[in-house]
């Protein structure tokens, strides 16, 4: 038995605040629940009123003689302390608090929040909300509406957990416009108790819950344990799919053009490197939230990328195609029998390559035949089936050969039916028997990508941790020298030092102060050689000119110095000029950019992309949450659009892409054992082909008393 049964098929509800009053949330919430059919007892609590809507009323809690599982509050802040006392006394299981008017306020309200959360804690008692939509579970044992939505949706699958109250009603219509059944449905308000976390355990372990989705608007619960529990529920033994729409994706320190992680790890990144390792599928808009869950609903798995097209019309067939490939999916290649069957069924002028034209005139026999032979090719993992109104078209006749094959059938279909009025018998029929249908062939495509990409989640390879030993004590040493001194920014040479204790292959490098100095290093080092221009004032050493690469021989070292430092003066007539450092050439490689930043709420982020103009122009970046291993590491690379400019494009060979993994898990290792680093950049970090490694050319760390 979980706590959280009592507030999701409770036998008994008290309504405290229940209203004899049309439209106050007290008597609505009551009649919700009421004429919802909820299948236990219904007591309405107000010392006022002697009934409600023909239910005897009582004066308080304590006056019920029954047992009581769920309270419902609807109270101002003050009595509804005194009401939660109550709850307590009496025995009661969990409760429900919708009323507003607590921390959201701030001041007494938040101090009466927090007193209910004591008050619940003390006497171990879950509570929803406050500020919260309410509690809806359809499902036909319990037919509990206990919301102030009067739209009890159909039973299903589904289940939600939403943050704002207010998207839950409209959600609520769209879900019945869209045939939608769900399995338990919850607003969770201001999380005084119950988070989304508590919620999506609770629904992972429900047998009557296959898909999740949520809207959140900020993770209340550690990043680290969230991620560590919920890829669990999204990939292990038993998993649930997790759908999840999050607001706030515009981020004024996302939009700036700056080059290094900090300016870029917006709380934006964070949310998708949280999701990402969770295994959570994240959607912009409210619309792909629902073409998702429908699609994952009917828990049919495509076993492959390779999906058959099927339309009568060419045009939306196109547009199936496009955004069929834009979702990770290929369309597949037909063998000759299955050509050679389409013969069959199909007029000459009908293309039988994928996408399959079925022809304008198609009537039901047709879409039925063809279906049932391209499903049936081993070469087609999905089908997605267009269907256009047309003079000779049958949409319901279909529909009902499409339900018939899709039952027999563990290939996922998906169908795109588009209009509205000529299609709509055939749709219902479609949604009545789970086969996800759309308005849009796109919506379809995209729906069938993510069926695919959760399968690719689900089979995901794990390799075995690196072996790597790292000299924590030295980089504590160094980072405990400068914290002691109150300096934030590490220099170079000590930055180096710190990656070389983590493994990392540095350059040799030696800071000049005159042009003379700066040739007897370069002659120690051999040519070529790096000069770059050191400053605390100068972080971004190109713009101000203070990078020469390539210096071969002692002539250019002694001009470099000298016009590095004319440039810097130039830049900036404030800045203090350490000197000029001298840093032996790296050999050739693809530059990529290493980072981190840390959050005050979730911790570090680690960021990965490919360096140079690439990490400024495209912001072709990933982040990831630390600790991570190697698994998340290896997704993580092979996440960014320049993917195949590290495996080597055109004859290319590839990249290092081992030694890169390394470094990254070691960064991880790295921020893990020295909390004070705040930020990180490596930039270039310069990855050499195949077996060559990796070396460092750019280094910049930041510290800061950790939190
Ligand atoms: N040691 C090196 N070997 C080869 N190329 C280098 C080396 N150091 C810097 N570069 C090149 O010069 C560019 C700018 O140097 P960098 O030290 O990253 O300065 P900043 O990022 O402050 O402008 C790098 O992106 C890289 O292309
Ligand atoms: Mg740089």
């Amino acid at each position: 038995m979980d706590k959280l049964d009592a507030i999701f098929s409770p036998e008994s509800i008290a309504v405290i605040g229940a209203s004899t009053q049309k439209g106050k949330v007290g008597h609505d919430i009551f009649a919700n629940i009421l004429y919802g059919g909820f299948q236990g007892t219904l007591y309405p609590v107000n010392p006022k009123a002697r009934s409600i809507l023909s239910v005897k009323c009582y004066q308080t809690i304590a006056h019920i003689l029954d047992p009581i599982d769920l309270a419902m509050i609807i109270l101002p802040p003050r009595p509804a302390v005194k009401a939660v006392e109550a709850c307590i006394a009496k025995g009661v299981k969990g409760i429900v608090i919708v009323s507003a008017g607590f921390k959201e306020v701030g001041g007494e309200g938040l101090e009466m929040e927090k007193k209910i959360q004591q008050l619940c804690q003390d006497a171990d008692i879950r509570l929803v909300g406050p500020n919260c939509l309410g509690v809806i579970n359809p499902s036909p044992g319990v037919s509990l509406n206990a919301s102030f939505s009067n739209r009890m949706p159909q039973p299903g699958n589904i289940s939600f957990i939403s943050q704002s109250g207010a998207l839950c009603t409209a959600v609520l219509d769209f879900a019945a416009d869209q045939g939608f059944g769900f399995s338990k449905f919850v607003s969770i308000g201001n999380k005084a108790d119950v988070d989304e976390l508590d919620l999506l355990r609770y629904y992972h372990a429900d047998p009557n819950t296959d898909v999740v989705m949520i809207y959140m608007e900020e993770l209340s619960c550690d990043a680290q344990t969230f991620i560590r529990e919920v890829r669990e529920m999204t990939s292990g033994l038993n998993p649930t799919p997790v759908i999840a729409i999050k607001s706030g994706t515009s981020d004024a320190g996302a939009a700036a053009a700056a080059s290094h992680t900090g300016s870029l790890a917006g709380s934006d990144a964070v949310y998708d490197a949280i999701f990402s390792q969770s295994g959570i599928m994240r959607c912009s808009t409210v619309n792909e939230l629902f073409d998702y869950a429908k699609a994952l609903a009917c828990k049919k798995v495509p076993r492959g990328d390779k999906i058959a097209i099927v339309t009568n019309a060419g045009g939306p067939g196109i547009i199936a195609t496009d955004m069929s490939e834009n979702s990770g999916l290929k369309l597949a290649k037909f063998t000759q029998d299955t050509i050679r069957e389409l013969h069959k069924y199909l007029p000459p002028t009908a293309n039988f390559h994928n996408p399959v034209d079925v022809i304008g005139d198609a009537a039901r026999d047709r879409y039925e035949n063809t279906l049932a032979t391209v499903i049936s090719d081993p070469g087609v993992d999905s089908v997605l089936i267009i269907l256009t109104p047309q003079s000779m078209t049958d949409a319901m006749g279909t529909a009902e050969a499409i339900v018939n094959i899709a039952r027999s059938e563990v290939k996922p279909i998906v169908c795109a039916f588009m209009g509205v009025v000529d299609v709509s018998d055939g749709v219902h029929l479609l949604q009545e028997n789970h086969v996800p249908v759309y308005q849009f062939p796109e919506s379809a495509a995209r729906a069938m990508g993510a069926l695919y990409a959760n399968n690719r989640w689900l089979s995901r390879r794990r390799l075995p941790q690196y072996e790597m030993s790292h000299d924590v004590e030295k980089a504590r040493a160094i980072i405990d020298g400068y914290m002691a001194q109150g300096i934030d920014t590490l220099g170079e040479l000590d930055g180096n030092e710190i990656l070389k204790c983590y493994g990392f292959n540095t350059l040799e490098m030696a800071l000049a102060t005159t042009a003379d100095e700066a040739v007897d290093i370069a002659r120690k080092i051999g040519f070529p050689v790096v000069m770059k221009i050191v400053s605390p004032q100068i972080l971004h050493k190109s713009d101000a000119g203070g990078v020469k690469v390539g210096l071969n021989n002692e002539a250019a070292v002694k001009k470099a110095f000298d016009s590095i430092i004319k440039n810097a003066r130039q830049y900036n007539a404030k800045a203090t000029l350490d000197g000029v450092l001298v840093q032996q050439m790296a050999t050739k490689g693809k530059e990529v950019i290493l980072g981190v930043s840390r959050h005050a709420a979730s911790g570090h982020v680690i960021m990965f992309g490919l360096g140079g103009i690439f990490v400024e122009v495209y912001k072709d970046v990933v982040f990831r949450m630390a600790p991570m291993g190697r698994n998340v590491v290896r997704r993580m690379i092979k996440a960014i659009k320049g993917y195949p400019i590290l495996t080597g494009v055109r004859g290319e060979a590839p990249a290092d892409i081992e030694a890169l993994e390394k470094n990254l898990v070691s960064l991880s290792a790295m921020v893990k054992n020295h909390p004070e680093i705040k930020e990180l950049d490596i930039n270039p970090l310069f990855v050499h082909v195949g077996g060559e490694g990796t070396t460092v050319a750019d280094i910049i760390i930041s510290l800061a008393p950790p939190a």
